[in-house]
């Protein structure tokens, strides 16, 4: 494939060694299509075909994928929705499903937002169908960040990151300090952003909110502040700013606290005319509380000042998706058929409203633990700990003074000798000193004890 359009993009200049080399090619793809259409006889398909009839007892005379007659007693799904081959960017039902979510998420719904609704249709690609949200993480990292590159992260962020990042990719981490009084410290990015000016040509950050592990979501303000942030150091570097949205969290903000950010921040970035790029990363996943299903999706929001035309749009978003589509056939090759069915079949008989009635009471179960969380921790008179801003996700973060408690003792006593399961991280080049505690895996009326224990642990450590 040419990409003469995605060649004269900001997007293309960002891309890693890989993401200017990989492509689908036309191969197995072009010559099946052709024969699907021009051919009487096909021998195309890599996969078993046959008469139902002659491999299955009382099979039927119809011609379907090979099967093993056992799998139906584990679903009554058509065994032609799970069985074959999904298409390698995933089933088109579901991308144009999961593109409505992404529009509806957005909340775009009064008049006066008409047209950012209108806006963020036409300009987002069709969500690439990928192997859970890791999967896309690493996808999108791979099409970015060479050996070496550097890309911007909070000192508090998944660790998965640094697994993908650094282990696998080679790639360093420009960690900057994520909070500073309770709020997110833009001074702190603003340096990180400046650092890389010196010796990167794009910028790349990855914003996770609700964050894992403290459970941060700015308020309204602090992300607009961020977004000037962006605005203001885009407009003076002239580079493209590439922005990895970690949306795995995203319905699961928890408005107890006033003001705080309840869509998720592609939406804002995705309006805005400056080469500020984001790419929305979500799944099914979290999302629809679904880990095993492992069905993630990429989504980019692109310029209107790349590409005018329409026609023009279109060829560029089939360019982009040649690309994404490269990476998948040359990795996972595509994603779950079976599950894919299933979030089709949600979507399309259960429907959205029923879906997020039922999340719902997981919502405010969550919720509750977390206000609950936060109020017994409060209760703890102490000096040497203080609790990150959190109003959202499944975690909250403590952190311990480091020069009193180190994390990982510390959990390794809260373990031993109170019965008591968090994660610690520690890293002192990194000013981390805390314990993540997943208030998700908690119930409610466990919280006190579970906060009593970890106050004992404390004034006896
Ligand atoms: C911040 C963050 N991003 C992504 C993921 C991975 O999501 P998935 O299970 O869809 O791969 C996780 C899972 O823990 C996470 O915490």
């Amino acid at each position: 494939m040419d990409f003469k359009l995605l060649n004269n993009t900001p997007l293309y200049r960002a891309f890693s060694e890989i993401g200017k080399r990989i492509f689908l090619p036309d191969g197995i793809f072009y010559w099946s299509g052709r024969a699907k259409k021009e051919a009487e006889l096909v021998g195309t398909i890599g996969s078993a075909f046959g008469y139902e009839r002659d491999f299955i007892d009382d099979g039927e005379d119809k011609w379907v994928p090979c099967y093993l007659k056992e799998i139906k007693k584990y679903t009554n799904l058509n065994i032609e929705k799970i069985v074959p081959y999904a298409s390698i960017g995933g089933l088109p039902e579901l991308r144009k499903i999961w593109k409505d979510w992404i529009i509806q998420k957005a909340g775009f719904n009064s008049d006066e937002d008409k047209n950012k609704k209108i806006y963020l249709k036409k300009f987002i690609t069709d969500p690439l169908v990928t192997a859970g949200v890791t999967n896309g993480i690493y996808l999108i990292c791979s099409l970015f960040l060479n050996r070496g590159d550097k890309i911007i992260l909070p000192n508090k962020r998944w660790g998965n990151y640094d697994n993908i990042i650094v282990k696998n990719i080679g790639a360093q981490i420009e960690s900057f300090e994520f909070f500073h009084n309770k709020k997110i410290n833009l001074e702190a990015l603003r340096n990180a952003i400046k650092e890389i000016d010196k010796t990167q040509e794009k910028i790349i950050i990855i914003l996770n909110f609700p964050n894992n592990p403290t459970g941060y979501v700015p308020t309204k303000q602090e992300a607009q502040e961020l977004i000037n942030l962006l605005q203001q150091l885009q407009l003076e570097m002239k580079k493209p700013f590439i922005i990895l949205v970690d949306d795995a969290y995203e319905p699961y903000i928890y408005n107890f606290q006033e003001d705080i950010l309840d869509t998720s921040i592609f939406y804002q970035l995705q309006q805005l005319e400056e080469d500020i790029i984001p790419i929305k990363l979500d799944g099914i996943t979290k999302e629809l509380l679904f880990y095993g299903g492992r069905i993630g999706f990429v989504t980019l929001g692109l310029k209107p000042n790349w590409i005018q035309d329409d026609n023009l749009l279109s060829a560029l978003k089939n360019e982009i998706n040649n690309k994404l589509e490269g990476f998948n056939r040359s990795s996972i090759s595509n994603a779950n058929h079976f599950y894919q069915t299933v979030a089709i079949k949600l979507f399309q008989e259960v429907g959205r409203k029923r879906i997020i009635e039922s999340r719902d009471k997981v919502k405010i179960l969550l919720e509750k633990r977390c206000k609950k969380i936060n109020e017994e921790l409060m209760k703890i008179k102490s000096l040497d700990i203080s609790i990150d801003p959190n109003s959202g996700g499944f975690f909250i973060f403590l952190n311990l003074n480091p020069n009193k408690i180190k994390a990982t003792e510390f959990a390794d006593y809260l373990l031993t000798q109170h019965k008591v399961g968090v994660i610690p991280m520690e890293n002192p080049r990194e000013n981390i000193n805390g314990i993540r505690i997943a208030y998700s895996s908690i119930n409610l009326d466990q919280i006190p004890e579970f906060i009593e224990r970890i106050k004992k642990a404390l004034s006896n450590f």
